[in-house]
C-alpha cells in the first residue's frame, strides 16, 4: 500500500508538472546508471549536513572547507548567492521519497529565506528564492510562497536599466572596478522574472527578462559558442570591457559561466520559444561538450594553461548535465541526452561522489574561482539531483523505494578483486521475486545469474567468471521493486 502511495505521489509531484521532460529516450545508449545508489548517498550526506549545522534552519550551506570537508560557517548567511540551494535540495529529496521528514525540513529552510526576496544589493534574488520558494511552490502550491516570488521578481526588476538593456549584476561592494557589470550567471536569475511574469501575465517583468537575455546574447557570447564572464557597460549601454573574474583570463572560458549560459539560454527558450535563445543554448552546449576532458568533467576554466591550478569543477558539470536534459527535451537531439548521461555517470563515480571521503557535500571537486578548487558546493549538489530527476522523468523510471522501505540488503561480493570466482551475499525480509544480472563495464548485460521467488532469509550466489576477461563488471540484484548495483573487479 505504501509503495503504491509513493508511486502515485511521485507521478503527481514530479511527472505531471514537468511534462516538459516526458520524452522518448534515445535508442542505443546504455541506460546502466547508479542513480538509485546516488540517491541513497545523497540522503546520507544530507543527514550528515543536518547534524553538522545542528538542524539550524538559518544556516544555508554554500561550500565546504578544503581541509575539514565541513561546510564553511562564514558563508551560510541568507545574503550569500547560494542560500537557496540547500532548501531546494531538501524539496527535491521530498519529491523523490515522498517522506514527510524532508518536506518539513524543506519548509523550514525555505521560510527562513523570506527576507531574501527583498535583498536588492545584487542580481542573485533568483538563485535565493527560485530554488527555495519556487521549487516549494511547484510542489505545495502554497499561495504565500508565490507572493514571495512576486516580491523577489519586483526587487530584481529594480536593478534593470533600459539604457543598458540589462540587470546590473553587482554593486561596488563586490570590489570590482567596473561601472555596470553584467555577468553571464545573471541569466539564471531571469527564471524568477519569466516564471512570475507568466503566472501574473505581467508584460513588464517578461520584457525585462527578454531584453536582458538579448543583451547577454549580443555581448557575452563569442562566435565559437564560448562566453565572457563579465561585460562592463557605461551608463549609456556602451561596452567598457569584457573579461572574466573567476576564470583564468580576459579571453578564457570559465567553465561554470559556460554552464550558466547553457542552462540560462535553454531556460529562456522554454519561456519565450525564441529561436535565437535556442541557438545560443546549443552553441554554448556544443562548446562545453566539445571541449570536455576524457572523464566528462571540465577543469574550472577550459583554457587554463597552468597545470597546477587546473582544478576540476563538478558544479559546472552538474549544471550543464541538467541543462542538457532540458535542451534534449526541446530539440530531441540525442547527443544532448547522451552527453548529460555521460556527465552524470562520471559524477556518480568515486572520483566525484564523496562516498569514500569526508566532505559533507554530495559531490567533491568543485572550484569557486581560480586557485580555490577541490571543494564541495551546495549548487553542484542541487543541480546534480535536479539532473537525476530530469533523467528519471525522461526515461519514465520511478525512483526506488529507498531507505525506510528496505526489505532487501545486498553486500559487496567477496573476494573483490577476484580471480575467476567470487560470491555475493544478500538478505530478504519478505517474499519477493529476485533476479540477479551480470553486466560488463559499459552496462551491457552478459547473463542472468538467478531468477526465482525467494522466501525471507539470507542468501549467497557464486559467480564464476572463468570465461570472462580481466576488467570491471557489475551485478544487479532486483528484489520486487528494489534494485541494487555493485561493481567488482575480475583479475585473471
Ligand atoms: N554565481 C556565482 C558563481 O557561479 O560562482
Amino acid at each position: 500500500m505504501k509503495i503504491l502511495y509513493k508511486a502515485f505521489l511521485f507521478s503527481l509531484l514530479v511527472v505531471l508538472p514537468c511534462s516538459l521532460f516526458s520524452q522518448n529516450v534515445p535508442q542505443g545508449k546504455s541506460q546502466f546508471l547508479f542513480f538509485d545508489d546516488v540517491i541513497e548517498h545523497t540522503q546520507k550526506k544530507l543527514h550528515q549536513t543536518l547534524d553538522e549545522i545542528r538542524y539550524n534552519s538559518s544556516m544555508h550551506p554554500s561550500h565546504t572547507n578544503r581541509e575539514s570537508g565541513m561546510w564553511e560557517e562564514a558563508y551560510m548567511r541568507r545574503s550569500e548567492w547560494t542560500s537557496g540551494f540547500f532548501a531546494g535540495t531538501l524539496w527535491n529529496m521530498y519529491r523523490i521519497t515522498g517522506e514527510e521528514f524532508w518536506r518539513e525540513l524543506a519548509t523550514d529552510w525555505t521560510e527562513d529565506l523570506e527576507s531574501a526576496a527583498k535583498f536588492n544589493f545584487d542580481h542573485d534574488t533568483g538563485f535565493r528564492v527560485m530554488n527555495s520558494y519556487g521549487v516549494g511552490y511547484l510542489i505545495t502550491s502554497k499561495r504565500p510562497y508565490f507572493r514571495v516570488l512576486i516580491t523577489g521578481a519586483q526587487t530584481l526588476s529594480t536593478r534593470f536599466s533600459p539604457a543598458v538593456g540589462a540587470i546590473k549584476s553587482w554593486d561596488p561592494w563586490h570590489g570590482l572596478d567596473a561601472t555596470y557589470p553584467v555577468i553571464i550567471d545573471n541569466l539564471m536569475n531571469l527564471e524568477l522574472l519569466f516564471y512570475t511574469a507568466r503566472e501574473l501575465n505581467n508584460d513588464h517583468l517578461y520584457d525585462i527578462a527578454v531584453r536582458h537575455a538579448e543583451t547577454s546574447l549580443e555581448h557575452h557570447m563569442r562566435p565559437d559558442g564560448s562566453t565572457y564572464h563579465i561585460v562592463d557597460f557605461n551608463e549609456y549601454g556602451e561596452v567598457n570591457s569584457k573579461f572574466t573574474r573567476q576564470g583564468y583570463g580576459p579571453n578564457s572560458v570559465w567553465a561554470r559561466g559556460q554552464a550558466w549560459a547553457v542552462y540560462g539560454f535553454t531556460m529562456a527558450y522554454r519561456f519565450t520559444r525564441d529561436q535565437r535563445f535556442l541557438e545560443a543554448a546549443e552553441a554554448a552546449a556544443n562548446y562545453f561538450t566539445g571541449n570536455l576532458p576524457e572523464d566528462f568533467v571540465p577543469y574550472y576554466d577550459f583554457l587554463e594553461p597552468v597545470r597546477s591550478v587546473r582544478t576540476k569543477d563538478a558544479s559546472a558539470a552538474a549544471i550543464t548535465a541538467s541543462a542538457l536534459f532540458e535542451l534534449y527535451s526541446h530539440t530531441s537531439k540525442s547527443e544532448y541526452f547522451n552527453s548529460a548521461v555521460n556527465i552524470l555517470n562520471a559524477l556518480s563515480s568515486e572520483n566525484y561522489l564523496s562516498i569514500h571521503s569526508k566532505e559533507s557535500s554530495v559531490l567533491r571537486q568543485s572550484t569557486l574561482h581560480r586557485g580555490l578548487g577541490n571543494v564541495g558546493t551546495s549548487y553542484a549538489d542541487y543541480y546534480f539531483l535536479e539532473a537525476i530527476i530530469r533523467y528519471k522523468e525522461i526515461t519514465h523510471q520511478p525512483f526506488p523505494q529507498i531507505a525506510a522501505n528496505h526489505t532487501f540488503y545486498l553486500e559487496q561480493n567477496f573476494p573483490n578483486p577476484f580471480n575467476n570466482s567470487t560470491r555475493i551475499f544478500y538478505s530478504i525480509e519478505e517474499y519477493l521475486d529476485v533476479e540477479i544480472t551480470l553486466y560488463d563495464a559499459s552496462g551491457r548485460k552478459i547473463r542472468t545469474l538467478r531468477r526465482e521467488p525467494h522466501a525471507p532469509g539470507t542468501y549467497s550466489l557464486e559467480i564464476n567468471a572463468s570465461g570472462l576477461s580481466t576488467g570491471v563488471y557489475f551485478y544487479s540484484v532486483t528484489a520486487g521493486n528494489q534494485r541494487q548495483l555493485r561493481k567488482m573487479v575480475h583479475i585473471k
